[in-house]
């Protein structure tokens, strides 16, 4: 079967988001080309979920644009996917979970089948196929947040913190699974708290601070030193938001400066 041309690449423009009365996203710019693998890191509360569910279509923005380029006009929601960072699980098994993702993007039965081993075999699921989903850890079902996704084999997937809750062997086997769907030829854009894993995985990074983008740039130029002020504060560990607002007890001095 000969695959579908490439939607990408995606150009966010001047995109904006609100709510409760806040802008969340602050006029971001950027574009995702095919190949590398994007990396987005920033303090919590930077926005980097906002801005992966923004880039995935399922919110939109309050101002400005999301082009596919490649996609012509068409819809290019069933050639990307996303794993959110609190993953649901369906009341099934968890290879029925799975084959469910498949079934509704109208894969033949037939197909499903070896789709699903494929997915539970690499994302190492196998022995827990039969398992209910809700009952797996936080852990198993980040996994299965991941297979259920590699299984779909979209040409974009869009991860949200993909090992928030995992332990370090677990961690490294989904690294493992990442760096395989990115061999595949899947463009990989992800978010991580995790600067050791940005490290290991990025091509390039974004650095976002308080719903703006504040950096772009190779994973080597932006490791060996950010031009950023507030990027370079958050790689040496610093709490970015005790840079603006010491805290002050009533009538006395700043706790810390
Ligand atoms: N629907 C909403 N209504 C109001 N505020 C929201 C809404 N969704 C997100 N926010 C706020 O927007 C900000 C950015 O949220 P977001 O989840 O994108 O941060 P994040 O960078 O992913 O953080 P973390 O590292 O903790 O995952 C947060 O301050 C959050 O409270
Ligand atoms: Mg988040």
């Amino acid at each position: 079967m000969k695959a579908p041309p490439t939607i990408l690449p995606l150009e966010l423009r001047d995109i904006s988001f609100e709510a409760g009365g806040k802008r969340l996203i602050k006029d971001i710019s950027c574009s995702f080309e095919m190949g590398p693998r994007s990396v987005i890191i920033g303090p919590n509360g930077a926005g980097k979920s906002l801005f992966l569910r923004i880039c995935h279509g399922m919110i939109g923005p309050a101002a400005g644009e999301v082009i596919w380029h490649g996609a012509g006009g068409a819809d290019p929601s069933r050639l990307q996917a996303m794993v959110f960072q609190r993953p649901m699980m369906l009341r099934r098994s968890v290879s029925a979970n799975v084959d469910y993702a498949l079934a509704i993007r109208g894969v033949p039965r037939a197909e499903r089948k070896w789709r699903v081993d494929e997915a539970l075999a690499h994302t190492g699921l196998r022995r827990l196929a039969a398992s209910p989903a809700r009952v797996l850890s936080f852990g198993e079902q980040q996994k299965l947040a991941l297979a259920r996704a590699w299984a779909l084999r979209p040409q974009v997937l869009f991860l949200d913190e993909p090992t928030a809750n995992l332990d370090p062997a677990a961690t490294y086997a989904v690294e493992q699974t990442i760096q395989e769907i990115h061999e595949a030829g899947t463009r990989v854009i992800m978010t991580t708290h995790d600067l050791g894993q940005a490290r290991r995985l990025a091509d390039e990074v974004l650095f976002l601070h308080r719903g703006r983008l504040k950096e772009k740039a190779a994973a080597e130029t932006f490791f060996a030193g950010p031009k950023n002020d507030l990027a370079q504060g958050f790689l040496r560990g610093e709490l970015l938001w005790w840079k603006k607002k010491p805290l002050t007890p009533p009538g006395g001095k700043p706790l810390a400066g």
